[in-house]
C-alpha cells in the first residue's frame, strides 16, 4: 500500500460543530465509538472535550484511513483503540474491548474525500482509473466485476434499486452492447457509456453529473452499504447506555429512510404481541429523538463543502430503563 502523504489528505468533516455539540461527553469515563473514523476529523473535534478517563474506539474499513488515524491519535491524552474492520462487526469489536455498552456512537455514512480523490481507488468518473470502488481492498468483489459479468436485467435492477436511476434499462442495455465490442475497464469508459445512454435533454437536469446515480448504485452494492448500516445501527442501539447518544450522518434518500425508520422504531412505544401476559399493552419508548427534524448544513457550509449538500444529521438518546 502506498503511504499517504498527510499534506494531501483533505477531508472536511460535515457539520463538525453540530456533531461535536450533540455528541460531546457529558460525564467522565465516556466511551465514544466512531464507527466510520475516516481521517479522524469528527473524532478530533470531539477529542477537544475528552479527558484522561475517556476512551475512543475508532473503526473503518479503509486501511489507509486507519493507518492515518494511528499517526493522528498517537499521542493524545486519552485511550484510543483503532480497528480496521466494518462497523457491522460492532458487537464483536465491543466484546473484544470488554465494553458492554457505550455512551456515544457516530456513524458518518458513505465515502471520504480521499477515497474519491485518489484516482486508483476507482470510485470517481472525474478521475480515470480501473473501476474498483472497494472501501476495504481485502474484499474480492469490485465494481468492475459487476459491470463485466452481470446480465442486462441484473444491471438495470441494480441501477434502479440503489441509484433510483430512471434510465436504468437504457443504461444497462448500452453497457451490455458496449461490452460485446470491448470490456469496460475504467471509470471514464463507464461514465461515457452512461452519458450516451441518457437522452440529451435529461443529462444535466438535477445539477449532478449524469453518471452519478449509476456510480452510487455500484458503490452501495459493492460495499453492501445499506445492510452494513442496518446491522451497525441495530448493534449500536443494543449496546447503548441509558442517556447514551447515537448520531448518524446520511447522504442520500436510501440512507435517510433506513436511519429514520430504525431510530423512530426505537423511540415509539411497542405493542406487545397478543397473548403475552404483561401489564398494560405497550412497552414504553426506549429512546427519544433529540433532533426533531434532521439537521442540515447551512448554505455557507454547502458552498464551502459541496459533499455536505445532501447531508442529514439525526441524534437519538436512550432513555433510562423503566422499572415498573
Ligand atoms: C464520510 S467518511 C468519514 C469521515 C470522518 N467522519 C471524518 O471526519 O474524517 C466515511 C468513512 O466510512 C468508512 N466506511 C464506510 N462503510 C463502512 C463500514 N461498513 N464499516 C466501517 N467503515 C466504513 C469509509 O471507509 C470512510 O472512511
Amino acid at each position: 500500500m502506498e503511504p499517504i502523504n498527510p499534506d494531501n489528505v483533505c477531508h472536511v468533516p460535515v457539520l463538525e460543530r453540530e456533531v461535536a455539540e450533540w455528541l460531546k461527553p457529558s460525564k467522565p469515563g465516556t466511551v465514544f465509538v466512531d464507527c466510520t473514523i475516516g481521517y479522524g476529523g469528527h473524532s478530533a473535534a470531539l477529542a477537544r472535550y475528552f479527558d484522561a478517563q475517556d476512551f475512543l474506539i475508532g473503526i473503518d474499513r479503509d486501511a489507509e484511513a486507519i493507518a492515518y488515524c494511528r499517526e493522528r491519535f498517537k499521542e493524545v491524552p486519552f485511550r484510543v483503540s483503532l480497528h480496521h474492520r466494518g462497523y457491522e462487526e460492532l458487537e464483536a469489536i465491543l466484546k473484544e474491548e470488554k465494553v458492554a455498552a457505550a455512551d456515544r456512537y457516530l456513524i458518518d455514512c458513505g465515502f471520504s474525500s480521499p477515497q474519491i480523490d485518489r484516482a486508483e481507488r476507482g470510485f470517481s468518473f472525474s478521475r480515470d482509473a480501473v473501476i474498483d470502488m472497494r472501501m476495504d481492498r481485502r474484499q474480492e468483489l469490485t465494481a468492475k466485476d459487476v459491470i463485466q459479468m452481470w446480465s442486462e436485467k441484473e444491471l438495470a435492477d441494480l441501477f434502479q434499486r440503489y441509484g433510483e436511476e430512471r434510465f436504468s434499462r437504457r443504461i444497462a442495455k448500452a453497457i451490455v452492447r458496449r461490452r460485446k465490442e470491448a470490456p469496460i475497464e475504467t471509470t471514464r469508459e463507464l461514465a461515457d457509456v452512461v452519458i450516451q445512454a441518457i437522452p440529451a435533454r435529461y443529462q444535466h437536469q438535477e445539477g449532478i453529473h449524469p453518471a452519478t446515480r449509476v456510480f452510487m448504485a455500484l458503490r452501495i452494492y459493492v460495499n453492501n452499504e445499506l445492510e452494513c448500516l442496518r446491522q451497525g445501527i441495530q448493534a449500536a442501539l443494543a449496546h447503548l447506555r441509558p442517556h447514551g447518544r447515537i448520531g448518524i450522518l446520511t447522504y442520500h434518500s436510501l440512507e435517510h429512510r433506513l436511519c429514520r425508520n430504525l431510530l423512530r422504531d426505537f423511540c415509539v412505544p411497542r405493542r406487545h404481541p397478543p397473548g403475552i401476559p404483561v401489564r398494560g399493552d405497550e412497552e414504553p419508548a426506549r429512546g427519544v429523538m433529540l433532533t426533531r427534524k434532521a439537521v442540515r448544513p447551512c448554505a455557507a457550509e454547502q458552498n464551502r463543502n459541496p459533499r455536505s449538500r445532501s447531508a442529514q444529521f439525526r441524534v437519538m438518546e436512550r432513555l433510562e430503563d423503566r422499572m415498573d
